[in-house]
């Protein structure tokens, strides 16, 4: 999959919009890396890192929310909490197999695929609802 950071994933708040666009970098770095059957090591780099970048991004976010007293936080908890499952998931399926094509496409689906919907469809409502309160 060819996923690169566009503008219009940008939800409007700086600071979270520079965090999804350094973790779609490194996402692109992670598949690249399975699809040339990068060894495991430089692998398992790219998976720690994507680990604790989203798990401090999801902080973030989550005061955020508390800040602002955002309705939809379970939600976003919730999705939070799957993704970081996923990361686990991927992490143990490399540490057990090689990196294959099939690796590769489950990476684009559970984590590349489900971030971006995640960023457009409920990040960009978290923007939506502190905006106003910010102006
Ligand atoms: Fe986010
Ligand atoms: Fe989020």
């Amino acid at each position: 999959m060819n996923i690169h950071w566009e503008e219009s994933m940008k939800i409007g708040v700086p600071a979270i919009d520079e965090q999804h666009e350094e973790l779609i970098l490194q996402f692109e770095k992670l598949s690249k890396a399975v699809i040339e059957g990068g060894g495991i090591e430089g692998i398992g780099k790219l998976l720690s890192y994507l680990k604790e970048y989203a798990a401090n991004h999801f902080s973030d976010e989550d005061n955020l929310m508390v800040l602002y007293k955002y309705p939809g936080i379970e939600e976003q908890r919730k999705q939070h909490a799957i993704f970081k499952e996923n990361i686990d998931k991927l992490t143990d399926m490399l540490i057990r197999d090689v990196p294959t094509r099939e690796i590769a496409i489950k990476i684009d689906a559970t984590l590349i695929r489900y971030f971006i919907n995640h960023v457009r469809n409920l990040d960009a409502k978290i923007a939506d609802f502190i905006k106003p309160q910010t102006v």
